[in-house]
């Protein structure tokens, strides 16, 4: 096992606010239920912005113009970035995420859908900063659907916007969703759905985990709890311990063991909803110049074009 994800988790869990991070959602399973999320009636993002990508098209890809390289940031299954390939018209497309085989089949997949475009796949952390040395000179634009920024702090959005800006170098700009501040019965609704899709998928983080540290975390003794926090504007998740207990894993020689008393969270996800101002501000702080948004008529979801 990766000593330095078994490090992450376990100072994560150790911490006085006990903590495991968004990433560790992403098993196998994990992914699946996530893409269930994306179904459900109360989580409205994933389908507002694809209504809001199809219905301004056009808008959208005069905004963006020539584009020489499409860079994908968490590219999934690729499926957000292959709807641009007619509006935009990339020369070649880069396609980022942390999964190296999902990527890779589904880039096959779309090298014969879409044979004149340059196709390739590449790891990345967007924790670390990013850098494309091969592509200097090539006006780029970078993608990033699907409010995914929603879980950096502020702070962490501002140095990886500063990144980017820097990358494109005064050409090229940013093509981002972001989910919006609205009514907190909404968004708790969406973050706490009534199938249970959400509660599930939180709650499998411990079994992720538990195979990564060999911890013993027995999933019916935690509930979900999903929370607005205004003063922060952002969803929390949290595992609640539903009775005192105890969490043990082997370590070197000795193992380890945290307690938790019932009612005790550990802290999974933030989830921050920007205004259209609080957003755009952010996206001109960190150098880019001209901010074009557009959104759906109730103003649920926003996608933005920042021109480097
Ligand atoms: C993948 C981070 C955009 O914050 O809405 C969905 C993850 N968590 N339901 C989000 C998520 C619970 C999602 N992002």
């Amino acid at each position: 096992m990766n000593q330095s994800l078994i490090e992450e988790i376990t100072s994560g869990l150790k911490s006085v606010t006990p903590s495991i991070s968004p990433k560790f959602f992403y098993d196998d399973i994990g992914s699946h239920l996530f893409e269930a999320i994306t179904f459900l009636e109360e989580y409205y993002p994933t389908r507002v912005e694809k209504s809001i990508m199809k219905m301004h098209e056009s808008q959208i890809a005069s905004a963006v113009g020539t584009c020489d390289v499409l860079l994908d940031l968490g590219a999934g299954n690729c499926a957000k970035a292959s709807e641009l390939f007619n509006s935009i018209n990339p020369k070649e497309y880069l396609a980022l995420d942390i999964s190296k085989d999902f990527l890779e089949l589904a880039i096959v997949d779309l090298k014969k859908r879409f044979p004149h475009i340059q196709m390739s796949a590449q790891v990345c952390d967007l924790a670390q900063p990013l850098s494309f040395p091969d592509l200097a000179g090539k006006k780029k634009t970078f993608f990033y659907p699907g409010s995914s920024i929603g879980n950096f702090t502020p702070d962490q959005v501002s140095i990886f916007f500063e990144n980017i800006a820097s990358i494109c170098n005064g050409s090229g700009g940013f093509l981002i969703g972001v989910d919006l501040v609205k009514d907190s019965d909404v968004l708790q609704r969406a973050y706490d759905d009534s199938l249970g899709i959400t509660a599930a998928f939180n709650l499998n983080v411990l079994k992720h985990v538990n195979r990564i540290i060999g911890s013993d975390f027995d999933v019916l003794d935690w509930e979900h709890y999903a929370v607005f926090n205004q003063e922060q504007s952002r969803i929390e998740m949290h595992l609640r311990a539903k009775r005192d207990l105890v969490v043990t894993w082997p370590s070197h020689s000795q193992s380890q063991s945290i307690n938790f008393k019932a009612g005790e969270m550990i802290h999974t996800e933030n989830s921050y909803k920007y205004t259209k101002a609080s957003f755009s501000d952010l996206l001109i702080k960190a150098g880019f110049d001209d901010v074009r948004v557009w959104t759906d008529p109730q103003e649920l979801f926003m996608v933005c074009y920042a021109k480097a």
